[in-house]
């Protein structure tokens, strides 16, 4: 029903994604799969309820009523059988913002913090940037399926100055849904030694091939009591271009801290369009997110094909979750530099780095496979080529 085979021309648009090519990869003659947004159509239903809102001729300062929180408290039933309250909720500038002021408001200079690596870019900035010490806890790497190291992470969270565990669920780059079993033993590590959760989930509605999501804070009444979950719809409805984050946690005083960290730098307000979206994409998304998720699973079954087919040096985890895939190239021995202007230049595709994602991306790169088909056809059949040619 939702055309996702649609080809929509972005330039002249303003968009990250096309529009940073020259500063990131030296040209912007490249296939941009890269910055984690979509080359999709939000749904019409979103589309319809901006531009009527848009329609009206005042857009003065907005406030978020119960229609806003409870289109999350439905949403969240719905798609994660997590039962929140509306009081749970905080509505957040944006998932990383947030996440800075978590660090801001919950640890002290000097103090650390755990992160699995290879992840989010931003996860080491909200960190080091604001003087904390990033503890790096690097994921194993089973055979292309990456798995949390349990004993690293009690040695770390056992440190005096250890506060916080930022928990990437579910992880950006490698693609882990975690299991019940994996976030029960984080959380019984982390009450143990009285280190707080900060469960970014704005991946969450994006479990894919049957795999389910679990909410960090639903794994029990302690681990909800010692977390924040850090959600939004914009990755999965395409619409990360308006603010449409938010913080819950059923912990009182940590709501509390929380919202006064972000009122004291007066980040509240939010943007107009952000409860419009928000309360439409959950009110209305529910069957755009079913043909969305099946057209994703096409795109990485297809390229799973093309790569055995064509490419077969290059590996990836099939993903659990995430349009993302994680995509390991060491098997051409090329030296990262390489790798880089050989995609850029040869193939003329435009990937992200897995260096930046820490130093275990190294031979890595992200594919963002969120376009029509025939886009990510095309971006194959470049990089094929151009191989073909060295
Ligand atoms: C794990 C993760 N967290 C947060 C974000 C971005 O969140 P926001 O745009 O709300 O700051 C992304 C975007 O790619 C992400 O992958």
């Amino acid at each position: 029903m939702y055309d996702f085979d649609k080809i929509i021309e972005r330039s002249g648009t303003n968009a990250y994604k096309l529009d940073l090519r020259e500063k990131y990869f030296g040209t912007d003659d490249l296939l941009p799969l890269w910055v984690a947004d979509m080359d999709f159509a939000a749904p019409p239903e979103i589309q319809e309820s901006i531009m009527a809102r848009a329609r009206h001729e005042v857009y003065g300062y907005t406030i978020r009523k119960e229609e806003f929180t409870g289109a999350i408290v439905d949403w969240c039933a719905y798609k994660h059988q997590w039962t929140i309250k509306d009081e749970w909720i905080e509505y957040s500038p944006g998932v990383v913002p947030a996440l800075a002021f978590s660090v801001l408001a919950f640890s002290n200079p000097g103090d650390g913090v755990i992160i699995n690596t290879p992840v989010y870019p931003p996860f080491y900035s909200v960190i080091g940037g604001n003087k904390r010490k990033v503890l790096k806890n690097g994921l194993l790497n089973k055979d292309g399926r990456y798995e949390i190291d349990f004993y690293l992470l009690e040695e770390q969270a056992k440190l005096e100055t250890t506060k916080i565990y930022m928990l990437c669920s579910p992880h950006n780059p490698v693609g882990r849904v975690w299991t019940k079993e994996e976030l029960l033993k984080i959380h019984a590590i982390c009450s143990k030694y009285n280190v707080l959760v900060l469960a970014d989930e704005i991946h969450s509605d994006l479990a894919l091939f049957n795999h389910k999501h679990i909410p960090f804070a639903s794994v029990s009444e302690e681990a909800a009591q010692n977390s924040i979950s850090f959600m939004a719809p914009s990755k999965t409805f395409n619409i990360a271009g308006f603010s449409t984050s938010y913080v819950v946690t059923a912990n009182k005083d940590l709501l509390e801290a929380y919202r006064q960290m972000q009122n004291n730098l007066q980040l509240h307000m939010g943007h107009l369009f952000s409860g419009v979206a928000l309360t439409s994409a959950y009110n209305k998304g529910r069957s755009w997110l079913n043909e969305l998720t099946s057209y994703l699973e096409n795109n990485i079954l297809f390229i799973e094909n093309y790569l055995k087919d064509k490419l077969p040096e290059l590996e990836f985890f099939r993903p659990e979750a995430t349009y993302l895939i994680w995509i390991n190239f060491k098997n051409w021995k090329m030296n990262q530099k390489q790798l880089k202007e050989f995609l850029a230049f040869n193939a003329k595709v435009g990937l992200n780095d897995g260096l930046s994602f820490g130093s275990e991306g190294r031979g890595y790169m992200r594919m963002n496979v969120a376009s029509p088909k025939i886009t990510i056809e095309k971006a194959l059949n470049q990089i094929a080529e151009a191989y073909n040619k060295l």
